[in-house]
């Protein structure tokens, strides 16, 4: 007789490779693997070899780069969300794609269960767990397995696990460090090893994306975003798609050391977290955007949108994106946006981006309003007026209550 299934999200690693042995011997279940390519150049190559190796009865590999690009970093750029004002979100926007392909190739598959592999003190299986719990509200209940959080082992322990399962796996050296890391075409997230000591400075070699900015060009290197509607359609004049204009700017903004982030982070399960981002696109992207809204936006818009913002941060970071709340939010942003299209000039240089330029054909600014040559068209006259009655409350209350005070 079958077995049922689970399907596993499956990065090809260690842990995920033992995962599908110990699913299949805790829960009898068969396991098929799920990958699903977001970017940032994960270990693809081999990953159907490493799943049927260890005995999964089928392994899908989905490309979800577009959906994520559109679906995803898209709003949360639009809406300005940075976790705490500098985390870009990377791992946080990718967890709510890979419940919902989870989900789906439950669907399809016919699965019982779906399995990821969260331990049990992090953000992400919150993200997981309850994106899947949401998705699949409607239709046959899904188990939800998470090996890492149930098992129980030492790093040694499972180890040993794969040598009693056979398993072949990539080893590192003893005296290398091994960091979490958590990748993207949004962002890289460095955890662990030295990086839990707050005061220690990260060391060259836990960067990947980013030069050290005194290793970047002597030359600073200036390059043109355009967007539409606050979505980016253009780099240099070149039109483009959005996941090849990320990948494109994290090349060009990491070659001059722009995008790291040092952060001691509050997780939701209430602990703090030492955290190491490279996420260069994204910090010159929401640079680049917000110097757009200047123009584009009236001054109360800015004001209402910012608040927003980190109410939206917190909202995916804490996995509650397939909520009402998020669409809400999103419509406000959309609105609001409307008029955003333009283009902004930034400066990258030795780990800095710096705005130089922003135009709009939708522009607020007004230079016959603005200049103080000749062409000047502001009503002089008109500000004593509006000053008179501007200032008419401070006046009033001084009379009658602070003078009053001061005799
Ligand atoms: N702290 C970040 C977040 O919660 C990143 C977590 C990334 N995970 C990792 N294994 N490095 O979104």
């Amino acid at each position: 007789m079958a077995r049922d299934k689970c399907v596993l999200a499956y990065s090809g690693g260690m842990d995920s490779t033992i995962s599908i042995v110990w699913i299949r011997e805790n829960y009898n279940l068969d396991v098929v693997t799920l990958t699903v390519d977001i970017g940032g150049g994960p270990e693809l190559e081999g990953v159907r070899e490493r799943a049927a190796s260890a005995g999964a009865i089928e392994s899908l590999v989905w490309d979800v780069k577009d959906e994520f690009a559109r679906d995803f970093i898209v709003p949360g750029l639009k809406a300005g969300a940075m976790y705490e004002s500098v985390y870009a979100l990377s791992t946080a926007f990718g967890r709510p794609l890979m419940a919902k392909k989870l989900v789906e190739a439950a669907r399809q598959v016919g699965a019982v269960a779906v399995a990821h592999g969260c331990t049990g003190k992090g953000n992400d299986q919150v993200r997981f767990d309850a994106g899947i719990k949401t998705l699949a509200a409607h239709g046959e209940p899904l188990r939800i397995i998470a090996p890492a959080r149930e098992w129980e082992m030492t790093r040694d322990e499972e180890k040993e696990f794969a040598a009693r399962a056979g398993l072949e796996l990539r080893e590192v050296g003893d005296d290398q460090r091994v960091y979490s890391i958590d990748r993207n075409m949004w962002g890289l997230a460095i955890e662990g090893e030295d990086l839990e000591d707050t005061w220690f400075s990260a060391p060259e070699d836990a960067f990947s994306w980013t030069q050290a900015p005194d290793q970047t060009p002597d030359q600073a290197e200036e390059v043109e975003i355009s967007f539409d509607k606050g979505v980016p359609t253009a780099l240099n004049g070149n039109e483009m798609g959005l996941v090849e204009l990320i990948d494109q700017l994290n090349l060009l903004a990491g070659s001059h050391g722009v995008g790291r982030v040092d952060h001691l982070e509050n997780r939701l399960v209430g602990i703090k977290s030492r955290e190491v981002y490279e996420t260069p696109a994204a910090v010159v992207l929401y640079q680049a955007l917000a110097a757009l809204e200047t123009a584009t936006l009236a001054r109360d818009q800015q004001r209402v949108k910012a608040q927003l913002a980190p109410i939206y941060a917190d909202l995916v970071y804490d996995g509650r994106w397939y909520t009402a709340l998020r669409e809400n939010l999103d419509a406000f942003v959309s609105s609001a946006m409307r008029y955003t299209s333009g283009d902004v000039r930034v400066k990258l240089y030795r780990g800095s981006s710096t705005v130089t330029g922003r135009r709009s054909p939708h522009s607020l600014y007004d230079f016959e309003l603005a200049t103080y040559s000749t062409e000047d068209e502001f009503d002089h006259a008109a500000a004593v007026g509006f000053i008179d009655i501007y200032s008419l409350p401070a006046r009033t209350q001084m009379k009658r209550q602070t003078m009053r005070d001061a005799r």
